[in-house]
């Protein structure tokens, strides 16, 4: 049996302690905001239950709150993470800093901070942003452009003044820019144009300054380990990982149209992991669920393998959305069908690098499509149980939003003997054929508009 769910909840309630937004306060875990991101206490609380487990994995790792929280408690733990964005700064999150590397950082910080409100000093370019007008006023950017070069001119790559203070950048550029991150599909506030007598412009050094204190404060608090984080795939983890773990905590990307690219490319853009848009679309295509541009054009030729198990949940579900009365119903079926099948293989892999009666959590969010249900914690049952795990149990979590059928869950299952070692991955018929009609351009415009919902 696995062990009781730690977790007591009210389910009929968003229970925001389980979401990012409780760790924005909690030292590194609020270093930088993902939306998607899980909370310390969600976490924190399965760890207890589960302190004995020698060695703790995070397919998904996103900012590696799973990794991070086992550090604090002291136990091992691993992060297996697709995006570099993430892997850089997670491996900067999981580090171990001494006081005079923060000491040290600071007083940089000081000196960058001033250099960079003078108008003579090296200049960096603007980063290629698409309307980079809408994100950043003409003060603003300029100041981050010098912010930056001033970072990199004075401190040497590698350097964890650099890595601190290049995390204080980015925290920065956030507060500075007018994205509003009051709603999964970011806005952008109105620019304020006209300074009065009493706002004559920011302070933008000063805002510089509090981020910065900011991170080196969390930097002070150190982990009592030091987890560690990997660039690879989760589909094919046993390659990338070389050894076993008794317990994985994990929120995969939703099947609900959230593009990680999407949130991350202001840093990414800034910090040199994007070259450009069609390079942004690349890297959400290579993601699970990924929409963002020529992922979403991608998706309407992809086809199914017709190796992955497709448990009679997802097929119905798929009959559904693919329905011809649904405008977009062909795209979205094949955005959920190939969801599922990169799921599979993931889960039908991730038994080769567990020990016997490690404990597996899916934390993960259902969607609707054009009213049907995509019932996502059963598909993940029943696919656990396919790939050979035992005692696979769904408990709810949380209300996602205002619409009444979203709900979070918790898919808790044991590996038995059998799990990723005897999956024979049978072709296996799927129900709703590819999309092949109506102009790409359409298809990509309107998918952009239709079935997205927040966690
Ligand atoms: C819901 S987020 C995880 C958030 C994480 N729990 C946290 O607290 O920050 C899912 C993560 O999966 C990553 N991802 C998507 N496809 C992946 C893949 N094939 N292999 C590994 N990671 C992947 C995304 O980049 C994203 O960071």
């Amino acid at each position: 049996m696995t062990t009781p769910h730690p977790l007591t909840l009210d389910t009929s309630k968003q229970n925001a302690h389980l979401t990012f937004k409780q760790n924005q306060h909690m030292g590194r875990h609020g270093w930088l905001r993902l939306t998607p991101a899980y909370s310390v206490q969600l976490v924190s609380k399965i760890l207890e239950a589960r302190r004995d487990a020698a060695a703790i994995l995070d397919p998904f790792s996103g900012t590696g709150t799973t990794a991070l929280c086992a550090a604090y408690m002291g136990l091992t733990a691993t992060g297996l993470e697709l995006n570099p964005f993430l892997v850089w700064f997670s491996s900067i999150k999981f580090r171990r800093f001494s006081a005079t590397s923060i000491e040290e950082a600071r007083s940089l910080g000081a000196a960058i901070a001033a250099a960079s409100s003078s108008a003579s000093g090296p200049t960096a370019n603007p980063p290629p942003i698409h309307n980079i007008e809408r994100w950043w006023d003409e003060d603003e950017l300029r100041f981050l452009c010098k912010l930056k070069a001033c970072i990199l001119d004075r401190t040497e790559q590698g350097t964890t003044a650099r890595d601190l203070l290049l995390v204080a950048f980015c925290r920065t550029l956030i507060t500075l820019s007018n994205a509003a991150f009051n709603h999964q599909s970011m806005s952008f506030k109105d620019a304020d144009k006209s300074p009065t007598l009493f706002s004559m412009g920011r302070d933008n050094a000063g805002v510089f300054g509090k981020e910065l204190a900011f991170v080196l404060d969390g930097a002070t608090d150190n982990p009592r380990t030091l987890p560690s984080v990997m660039p690879g795939d989760a589909r094919q983890a046993s390659r990338f990982l070389g050894n076993k773990f008794d317990l994985v905590i994990t929120s995969p990307p939703y099947p609900n149209r959230i593009s990680y690219i999407r949130e991350l490319r202001p840093y990414m853009y800034w910090l040199g992991f994007l070259a450009d848009g069609r390079d942004a679309g690349e890297h959400d295509w290579r993601a699970i669920g990924g929409t963002w541009g020529v992922a979403t054009s991608r998706l309407a030729d992809w086809k199914p393998s017709g190796n992955a198990f497709t448990p009679a949940h997802l097929r119905k579900s798929l009959v559904g959305i693919s329905d011809p009365k649904n405008e977009n119903g062909r795209l979205l079926a094949n955005y959920v069908a190939k969801y599922f099948e990169d799921m599979w293989q993931h889960l039908s892999d991730i038994g080769r690098i567990l020990n016997t009666n490690a404990e597996v959590h899916y934390v993960v969010g259902n969607s609707t499509f054009y009213g049907t249900l995509l019932p996502v914690e059963d598909i993940f049952k029943a696919m656990l149980q396919e790939a050979g795990f035992a005692d696979v149990s769904i408990v709810r979590l949380r209300k996602r939003n205002s619409k009444a059928e979203l709900f979070e869950f918790d898919v808790t299952a044991r590996k038995s003997q059998s799990s990723g070692h005897s999956i024979v991955c049978e072709p296996r018929r799927v129900s709703h054929k590819p999309l092949r009609t109506r102009s790409r351009l359409t298809r990509a415009r309107a998918v952009r508009v239709r079935g997205r919902h927040s966690r």
